[in-house]
């Protein structure tokens, strides 16, 4: 397929690009980006559709690095094809997805099976990121090597975290080595103890058992001392407090290779909103106050944390209305995460190219992916975005399995229209 995408605004950040410009998209690849390029390219390519894209913005691929897609082992929940789907509606090209599957994928014929699985049925790119231990378990390291031969980017308990210092550190050297980025769950469980939700006020007043601040920010400082002392680099995942940016930044200032990600809802909604003892409220880490709110846009802004994910974590009906101490964690959120960023721009937290920097380049170079960037040659993974386009939050009309939103009826400004993969439109929102 030829495809002429012409007069939208292209940001590409990787080429310090933000101009109205054409681009042209042939054998799945970025052939040419330039101003006015209709007379020459329909003069040589008569099959080439063209698209008229005035008043868009127009950007590399957005790039999940923390979905969970629940198969193998709870397809009830998400398939890799119902959570693909649902990333391209999101205007995501390319998600990489948390091994807390049943089984987990901790070995060869999982991570190959999920490969193959994503390469039959998935509209998006899929990479698979394996366990740190054996059922991620905490106790004993997977065969990183083997893994990362059958495919995986990265490695994560996630979901759980990895208590045993002594384990972590070698997970750490040995992923260094193997140039595997960890990203890590950070939660100590002694101090999280089965909480419920953030351990303050709200807690107090609503009865529940909270999970303090603490508990993550004491997994931080403890990877990032790690890090430091083995001379090798950590991802921090889902980062909710102040506390935790600010060991990020300091980690950061004194030169360790320290990334952070944190998701929309921890910049979006408190701990205020689990009055009504909603379980698609609950999540972990969980929501949290304020001040945490305001840290982490400061931290998004100011560049302590890297990368906005979507934690994309869909449940069933069955795993949410049920009793608050007994629902699952989790929002579904690849199809609300970019509406939900996009607010970030309009009160001024971050630019337009900032924001693609946040959602496409810093999580493609995290997880050394040849991706995150409009530069010629590269596969044309690319989103566009209507950025007035106003709309409500239906979890109904979710192309994911999982319907457990916080958002919806939420009213959004902007929203991906067209979802490009390899050249191809996987997702025709117009
Ligand atoms: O809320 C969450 N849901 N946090 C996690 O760490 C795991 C995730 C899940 O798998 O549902």
């Amino acid at each position: 397929m030829k495809l002429l995408l012409t007069g939208a605004r292209i940001i590409d950040p990787a080429q310090n690009i933000d101009s109205r410009m054409d681009i042209f998209l042939e054998d799945g690849k970025i052939a040419k980006t330039g101003i006015n390029l209709s007379k020459s390219i329909k003069s040589k390519n008569s099959e080439t559709i063209t698209i008229d894209l005035d008043g868009m913005i127009l950007v590399p691929g957005l790039i999940d690095m923390h979905t969970h897609l629940r198969e193998p082992g709870f397809e009830y929940k998400e398939t890799i094809a119902s959570g693909a789907a649902a990333a391209v509606a999101g205007g995501f090209t390319s998600i990489a997805c948390m091994p807390n599957t049943n089984p987990i994928n901790d070995n060869r014929s999982i991570t190959e099976f999920i490969k193959r699985k994503a390469a039959e049925t998935a509209l998006v790119n899929v990479y698979p990121i394996g366990a740190i231990s054996m059922d991620s378990a905490g106790s004993k390291l997977t065969e990183f090597w083997d893994l990362k031969e059958a495919g995986i980017v990265a490695l994560s308990d996630d979901g759980n975290p990895v208590m045993n210092a002594a384990l972590m550190r070698r997970a750490m050297e040995y992923a260094f080595s193997l140039q595997l980025p960890v990203i890590s769950h950070c939660e100590d469980t002694n101090l999280s103890a089965d909480g419920l939700m953030n351990e303050g006020y709200y807690s107090t007043i609503l009865g529940l058992r909270g999970i303090p601040g603490i508990a993550e920010e004491a997994m931080i400082a403890r990877d990032i001392l790690i890090a430091e002392f083995t001379k090798t680099c950590v991802h921090i995942a889902h980062v909710s407090t102040a506390g935790s940016v600010r060991l990020i930044r300091d980690a950061k200032k004194r030169g360790l290779k320290v990334t952070a990600e944190t998701a929309p809802h921890y910049f979006t909604l408190t701990e205020e909103s689990l009055q009504g003892y909603d379980t698609n409220f609950k999540v972990n880490p969980p929501l949290r106050s304020e001040k945490d709110i305001a840290a982490i846009k400061e931290g998004l802004a100011d560049g302590t944390i890297d990368v906005i994910a979507c934690d994309h974590a869909p449940h069933g009906r069955t795993d949410k209305e049920v009793e608050f101490e007994y629902a699952a964690n989790g929002i579904s959120g690849l199809e609300t995460s970019l509406g939900l960023s996009l607010n970030l721009i309009n009160s001024k937290i971050l630019t337009w190219p900032e924001l693609i920097v946040r959602m496409s380049l810093y999580p493609a170079r995290i997880l050394n992916l040849p991706k995150g960037t409009l530069e010629t040659g590269t596969d044309a993974d690319i989103t566009v975005i209507d950025p007035l386009l106003k709309w409500t939050v239906d979890v109904q009309a979710f192309r994911s399995r999982g319907k457990n939103s916080p958002f919806h009826g939420r009213q959004m400004q902007g929203k991906a229209i067209l979802t490009i993969v390899g050249g191809e439109i996987k997702y025709d929102g117009r």
